[in-house]
């Protein structure tokens, strides 16, 4: 999904929390999955001239989950050890947003240069344990 405004950002925030739901996340998992979505299309908003976000459903051979990737053709980040710490902000914002999806999701990976940024995150599901 392309992300130029606000209103996108809403948008791909519900539909992230409802693919989360249809995948089999619960509530709490559910809007923790939507707020990382939010953040990092907030960020492309706000540092780069917008960009796509993309939510689908993953799976590895040890579950499902879901995936969550950002991408822009902005400035980069150029610490990104910083930009991960809580505080940390360019734009006068909390600099709480990267260091949230980080950890509220369970894999992380965050790839810039002057030519833009990629940040890929997964949630996986946790499976029930077999009963005896
Ligand atoms: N897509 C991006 N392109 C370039 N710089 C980015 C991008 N995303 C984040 N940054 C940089 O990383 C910093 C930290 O981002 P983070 O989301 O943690 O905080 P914030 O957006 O400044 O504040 P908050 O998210 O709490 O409102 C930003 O201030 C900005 O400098
Ligand atoms: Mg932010």
């Amino acid at each position: 999904v392309q992300i130029a405004s606000q209103a996108d950002v809403e948008r791909i925030r519900r539909e992230a929390r409802g693919l989360a739901v249809s995948v089999g996340f619960g509530c709490a998992d559910a809007e923790a999955i939507a707020l990382a979505v939010s953040e990092l299309a907030t960020n492309l908003v706000r540092y780069a001239p917008g960009g796509e976000v993309l939510v689908a459903p993953c799976a590895q051979d040890t579950g499902t989950g879901i995936a969550i990737c950002s991408c822009d053709g902005g400035p980069g980040i150029s610490d990104v050890e910083l930009a991960l710490r809580d505080g940390y902000s360019t734009g006068g914002g909390l600099g709480s947003g990267l260091p949230a999806v980080r950890r509220l999701m369970d894999d992380f990976t965050l790839t810039t240069s002057p030519a833009g940024t990629r940040i890929e995150a997964r949630k996986w599901l946790s499976t029930p344990s077999p009963s005896p």
